[in-house]
């Protein structure tokens, strides 16, 4: 076991949201603690664990706090505890936020055989380990404490939090049934799975529901759930906004195009279809962009400006516009990883130029099915416009949004 200097903060992965299989198991159990705005729970959680842990599986575990760099410092009184807990790693994310991949970046980092996360804020109570813990050693692939299963149930939430969780999972169940339909309570954020189950597959979250990218994305066969009362906070508020309801709906659909038939046919041919479709979509955005804005500055009734001129500045709002979608929704996944606003700057003048190379195919392809093939002007265009858009697709998903595999 590779010894980490007392009070060392983990290095961040910065590559794709991939688990690897381990060269050699270190630990049973590497439980990822989430935090953010959690310094007067952190140290409580980390005793609590610890104290439970000690008990059942000495030296069998590890704990990850991944921290996305809180206000309050909870970073900072993790690592502060690294030395009377010798079991405990900090990370500190600066970049990249968010509960999903901050526990995914905990399990990259992990050296367990199995892999677990708990809620930093003691309202998911630590005893439920153990019986999830026993759950798979006796064969179960992924253990969910479950607040809808006997012995669960939600403290004293007040109606509108039951009826939106309700209405999230009945939503679910519509949208993905083959997913949400495995456990009684897909909305849990209280679980540990066989890291054997998730080796090797991407995965792909956005906000809060991390479960749902392990049974939809993961491998998993047994899956067994235990009752839990999901506690009151005692310290602190909850995270969750507007956004991660916005979020969790993104996710679904984007669960649905990639497990399901689409999302089959394309891993098959081995071309993200999703993907390419949802970059045609804003490449129709741009269509319409360009059209106004050359309406704008050409026609007589507007400013009248010389046609050439104002062709090439409604292309090039147009591709700005396009750039800006594609790097919010086509490869959001993908530009998360790299937020700085010098590989955005880069991302975009790649762009650009792949683009302008696309308007000059554009060009040639019109000219060459308009003279030699179809003299139909619009026909030939949509032809060309279809060439064109494959290889802007395609040389940016390779030049443009790329992940980088950093070793
Ligand atoms: N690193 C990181 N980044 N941690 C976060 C973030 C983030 O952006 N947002 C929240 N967390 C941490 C919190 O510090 C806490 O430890 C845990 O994730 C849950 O956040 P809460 O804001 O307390 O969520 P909740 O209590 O409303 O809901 C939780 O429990 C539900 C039932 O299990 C979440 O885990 C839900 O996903 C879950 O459905
Ligand atoms: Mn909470």
């Amino acid at each position: 076991m590779s010894h980490i200097p007392a009070n060392k903060l983990l290095s961040v992965p910065t590559d794709s949201l991939q688990i690897l299989p381990l060269p050699h198991r270190d630990y049973l159990l590497s439980l990822v603690i989430p935090t953010y705005q959690e310094r007067e729970n952190i140290e409580n959680i980390v005793k609590i664990l610890t104290y439970l842990l000690d008990e059942s599986i000495p030296g069998e575990y590890e704990l990850i706090v991944v921290d996305d760099d809180s206000p309050d410092g909870t970073w900072e009184i993790a690592q502060s505890l690294m030395s009377e807990y010798p079991q405990l790693q900090v990370m500190r994310r600066q970049g990249e936020r968010g509960l999903s991949s901050a526990v995914i970046r905990g399990w990259q980092v992990a050296r367990g055989e199995i892999l677990g996360v708990i809620d930093g804020d003691l309202q998911h109570p630590p005893h439920t380990i153990l019986q999830m813990l026993d759950a798979i050693g006796k064969g179960a692939d992924l253990a969910v404490a479950s607040r809808h299963m006997d012995g669960g149930g939600v403290s004293s939430w007040n109606f509108v939090r039951r009826f939106l969780s309700r209405g999230a999972q009945l939503l679910g169940l519509i949208i993905l049934p083959e997913v949400l339909g495995r456990v009684s309570d897909p909305m849990s954020g209280y679980f540990m799975v066989r890291r054997s189950c998730v080796v090797s597959t991407t995965l792909n979250p956005v906000g809060y529901k991390i479960l749902l990218e392990v049974i939809g994305r993961g491998n998993v066969g047994k899956i067994t759930e235990v009752g839990y009362v999901f506690c009151e906070r005692k310290q602190g508020e909850s995270k969750v906004t507007w956004k991660q309801y916005v979020d969790y709906i993104h996710h679904l659909v984007r669960l649905r195009l990639s497990t399901g038939r689409l999302g089959r046919f394309s891993q098959l041919v081995g071309f993200p279809i999703g993907r390419f479709l949802r970059f045609g979509l804003v490449g129709l955005s741009g269509v319409f962009v360009d059209m106004g804005v050359l309406y704008l500055l050409s026609d007589p009734t507007t400013l009248a400006l010389p046609l050439t001129r104002s062709k090439i500045i409604a292309g090039e709002i147009a591709i700005f516009n396009n750039f800006l979608w594609n790097d919010a929704w086509t490869f959001a996944d993908v530009a998360m990883q790299q937020r700085e606003w010098r590989q955005r700057l880069k991302r975009f003048v790649k762009f650009n130029l792949i683009c302008l190379a696309g308007l000059v195919l554009n060009v040639l392809v019109l000219n060459l099915v308009f003279n030699f093939i179809l003299p139909n002007r619009y026909i030939a265009n949509l032809i060309a416009i279809a060439f064109a858009t494959i290889w802007n697709f395609w040389v940016n998903l390779k030049l443009s949004w790329r992940v980088t595999q950093v070793k």
